[in-house]
């Protein structure tokens, strides 16, 4: 008695639900072409092929019919849900493959714009100017050494003639690590303490350059940086002169520099050398003149170095009888900053592209 109240369910007998099939069927064919995107498509399939279809309301009716007339209709129901599966089918793949072809297109990226020559990176000029140093003492007939950036305080001072509370230490604003005694372990204030390995090592005559990182408790202005390279140079042999010293500054000044610019020494101190000398080189800004990088004295700084010191030798069981030597050390930075007439010393370490892409 359920189905006297129902009007939707009422039976339309074999002919009239074929009708309605083909009906179905075309409008049904005509809502999937109809449809213009993906999400358009999944609709008027759920339209037609859902639960609450034309198509599911004659499948239900199609149970009331006799055999004979369930198995007509039956099957024609069949075909025209595969038929109308099958144009959805084909739809969709229409339509995502040209959903797709639009979102690549609009994802594009015009690589055109960028020129790789522009992006190809370079090594750091500070990295370019340590290399063209060594290759100048190379040339030269010099060794290229290494040593540590953390050292002890022996390396760093006591085997350089500096015993604890030397006066001298405090040419150097030291930073000391936290590890052994306290103040026994700290970042090398300068290259010298390389010069103790290469003479520990035992090997003589040497020739040898050991460029590296020093750290100093300085704050950073235009001509300082806290953590900053030095070269330092040492050659002991037999019969090393003072003269030696300085035709080698001189030497290494007009390769590096070029030949209108020319190096003086001055006298210094330094507790491990013995004399001791400032070394200068013509002002690269002025080229001697007098300006105001130089403060008007045609010359700037560029490091210390002198005669090895008898005290140095005897602290690594070298006979400063029978053997001499030299030794130097000084800034890579600033010898780039005078090579490229850098005003602030800052500019390299601050990374800026547009600085660092001109070398
Ligand atoms: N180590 C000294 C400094 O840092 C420079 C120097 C090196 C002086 C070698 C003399 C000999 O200032």
């Amino acid at each position: 008695m359920i189905m006297e109240n129902s009007t939707v369910e009422r039976s339309r007998g074999k002919d009239g639900l074929l009708d309605e099939l083909s009906q179905v069927e075309e409008e049904a064919s005509r809502a999937i072409a109809r449809a213009t995107s993906s999400k358009a498509l999944a609709e008027a399939a759920t339209l037609v092929l859902g639960k609450r279809s034309a198509l599911s309301a004659i499948h239900r009716e199609v149970a009331s019919l006799e055999p004979e007339e369930r198995k007509e209709v039956g099957q024609r129901l069949n075909e025209v849900r595969e038929r109308l599966d099958e144009l959805v089918t084909q739809k969709r793949e229409v339509l995502s493959a040209r959903e797709r072809e639009e979102q690549i297109e609009a994802e594009r990226m015009d690589l055109t714009e960028i020129t790789p020559s522009l992006l190809r990176g370079h090594l750091h000029l500070v990295t370019l100017t340590q290399m063209e140093l060594e290759d100048v003492f190379v040339g030269m007939g010099y060794q290229v050494a290494e040593g540590p950036e953390v050292e002890t305080d022996w390396y760093n001072f006591e085997a350089l003639n500096m015993p604890p509370d030397h006066p001298a230490r405090g040419m150097w604003d030291t930073f000391y690590l936290d590890a052994g005694e306290p103040e026994s372990v700290l970042l090398r204030t300068h290259t010298s303490p390389v010069q103790i390995r290469l003479m520990l090592e035992g090997r003589l005559p040497i020739y040898a350059v050991a460029p590296g990182k020093c750290y100093r408790r300085d704050t950073a202005d235009a001509r300082h940086i806290p953590v900053f390279h030095q070269i330092e140079g040492l050659v002991v042999d037999e019969g090393i002169t003072f003269g030696d010293l300085a035709g080698t500054i001189e030497t290494f000044t007009t390769a590096y520099f070029g030949p209108q610019i020319h190096s003086r020494l001055r006298p210094s101190y330094f507790p491990f050398t013995e004399p001791s000398a400032e070394f200068e080189i013509t002002c690269t800004i002025c080229t001697g003149r007098g300006c105001r990088t130089c403060s008007d004295t045609g010359w700037v700084e560029l490091g210390g170095c002198g005669m090895v010191d008898p005290a140095v030798f005897s602290a690594v069981g070298i006979d400063s009888e029978r053997w001499s030597g030299f030794a130097f050390g000084f800034g890579i930075e600033r010898c780039a900053q005078m090579r490229h007439q850098i005003a602030d010393l800052r500019a390299l370490i601050e990374n800026d592209i547009r600085f660092l892409e001109q070398f």
